[in-house]
């Protein structure tokens, strides 16, 4: 596959507009932003993409109940995803809401091209579909349903399937297992982590059935261009999203500049859509499939996915009530792993915050201010050269530098907070605050010195409102975010000589909340 040097395109999934967000949209939105930040930081040219995914039943009906037309919906849930990510610190390049023009018209190229080549045709259907994940099941894949004698159970929403049947339009999906198959074998890294490459080929190895892309019972959707009684079946719209942003359809040089290097961030819970149907749909008009499809697993409350349907969830915004915008964000990042699922709870982000923020980073910063103001007139000082810290530094920009290419921000993070423990370490067993003033104290100040102004730039993807604060507090110029990796990790560039600030506690300790 053709990389593209110097550009990185990041994608959330869209999400659904029948609901405000909770924290489990924002992990997987928070994981492509700091992605987004730390190629910025890299000097890549970025593209970071997410949105909302407008049409469909499950839209439909909750627009129903809420008493609006499916717009209005959309238009009140579209407002609340893009209100949590700029609350979050987001830097999404755009916001894609696929009830637009721009995405109407992407979904009608796309899909024309794939009928012109041959690949959809019309067919009765009939089939069990669970509105809340607009996908159907055959009988074999659901839950039993213990209180009827009807269908089964959604497996993932625990809820009765219902029994449609209609005249639709069909994709040739049984024609690309091999194709894919073929695909997955020359580009073992598409799908990460490996055991969601696993879980793909062996979708694909049970073999793949034509499947429907269009319905005639709802009017919410694209609608067909060959067929305008009929619309798009909402995934089939949703997939080409990351398609229309890149100028599918309308500028096709640009979408030749970002096709196909793309990371699309998702959970485990859309992997068959993104890892099957889209990259199947691509071949069929005549595209490369994505490069790279990153599988995160859930966050559950008492073993549950927390979900908008349940009683499970928990808003953003709540969040950054209790840990301010970088407590949610780092928890998000440092404390979940991606790939696997990760329990989500008060009083782990309470513990992890106290130990890394308010501890580790909080205390590092305060220290360091304050043992200046005391022996040094609150005038930052110079790093040793060959400060035993130097060469922590080094392993860890390239840890974290590994770990960030490797979509493991957890383990980046460890990294990054590995450099921070040793400089506390070493300001521990040197006790500056005990020492006269001199060349000794104003040596182990500088090189502590040095360790924030790296650890900011390195953090900053996690942690940007703090990062941009310990920037400004020892004295540097301008925007952390302008840094560049590696060029501005490397051990020795803090300049002595300038003004460090003292101030409030970065990340003021958080008490337990009692019983
Ligand atoms: O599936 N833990 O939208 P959606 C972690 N519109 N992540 C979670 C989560 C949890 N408990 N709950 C949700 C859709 N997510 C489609 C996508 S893309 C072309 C169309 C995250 O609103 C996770 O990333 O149901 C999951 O894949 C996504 O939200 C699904 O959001
Ligand atoms: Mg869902």
């Amino acid at each position: 596959m053709p990389e593209q040097p110097g550009r990185f395109y990041v994608t959330t999934p869209i999400y659904y507009v029948n609901d405000a967000p909770h924290a489990g949209h924002a992990y997987a939105t928070v994981t492509a932003d700091a992605l987004a930040r730390w190629h910025r930081l890299l000097g890549d040219d970025v593209f970071f993409l997410t949105g909302t995914d407008e049409h469909g039943l499950k839209v439909q009906r909750s627009a129903d109940a809420a008493g609006r037309t499916p717009q209005q919906q959309a238009d009140v849930h579209a407002a609340h995803f893009a209100d949590a990510w700029r609350l979050l610190d987001v830097s999404n390049d755009d916001f894609i809401r696929t009830s637009e023009a721009r995405h109407h018209a992407a979904v009608q190229a796309l899909l024309q091209k794939v009928y012109d080549r041959g690949y959809i045709y019309a067919d009765d259907y009939s089939g069990l579909y669970c509105v809340a994940c607009e996908e159907y099941y055959t009988a074999d894949e659901l839950d039993e349903n213990p209180d009827a004698d009807g269908l089964g159970l959604c497996p993932i929403h625990h809820r009765p399937v219902e029994s449609f049947s209609e005249r639709n339009w069909f994709f040739r999906l049984s024609e690309f297992a091999e194709p894919l198959a073929e695909h997955y074998r020359d580009h073992p890294e598409a799908v990460q982590p490996e055991g969601k490459r696993n879980e793909t080929l062996g979708l694909i190895r049970q073999g793949l059935r034509d499947i429907s892309i269009s319905r005639s019972s709802i009017d919410w959707g694209v609608p067909i261009p060959w067929d305008p009684s009929q619309v798009f079946y909402v995934w089939y719209d949703a997939l080409i999203n990351y398609a229309t942003a890149i100028g599918y359809g309308t500028d096709r040089t640009r979408f030749d500049a970002w096709w196909p290097n793309v990371h699309h961030v998702i959970g485990k819970d859309i992997l068959r859509f993104h890892c099957v149907y889209w990259p199947a749909l691509l071949m069929a008009a005549g595209e490369a499939p994505p490069a790279h499809v990153h599988v995160h697993g859930f966050l559950l409350v008492g073993g549950e996915k927390m979900s908008k349907s349940g009683l499970t969830q928990i808003t953003p915004a709540e969040l950054v009530d209790e840990f301010g915008v970088d407590g949610v964000r780092h928890h998000l990042l440092h404390d979940l792993s991606f790939g696997p699922d990760g329990d989500f709870s008060e009083e782990s982000m309470i513990a992890r915050y106290n130990a890394d923020l308010a501890n580790n980073l909080g205390n590092l910063l305060s220290r360091v201010a304050t043992v200046l103001a005391k022996k040094s007139g609150g005038i930052g000082t110079a790093p040793r050269p060959d400060s035993p810290l130097a060469a922590v530094a080094g392993e860890v920009v390239a840890q974290a530098t590994a770990a960030w290419e490797a979509v493991t921000p957890s383990v980046a993070l460890d990294a990054t907070w590995r450099l921070i423990r040793e400089a506390n370490a070493l300001l521990e067993a040197t006790e500056p605050w005990k020492a006269d003033p001199g060349a000794e104290v104003d040596a182990v100040l500088g090189d502590a010195l040095e360790v924030l102004r790296i650890v900011a730039v390195l953090a900053s993807p996690a942690v940007p409102d703090a990062a941009q604060e310990i920037w400004r507090r020892i004295g540097c110029d301008g925007s952390v975010a302008d840094r560049r990796v590696p060029v501005d990790t490397i051990w020795g560039a803090y300049v002595p000589g300038r003004p460090v600030l003292t101030g409030d506690p970065l990340f003021p300790r958080i008490k337990a909340s009692g019983p």
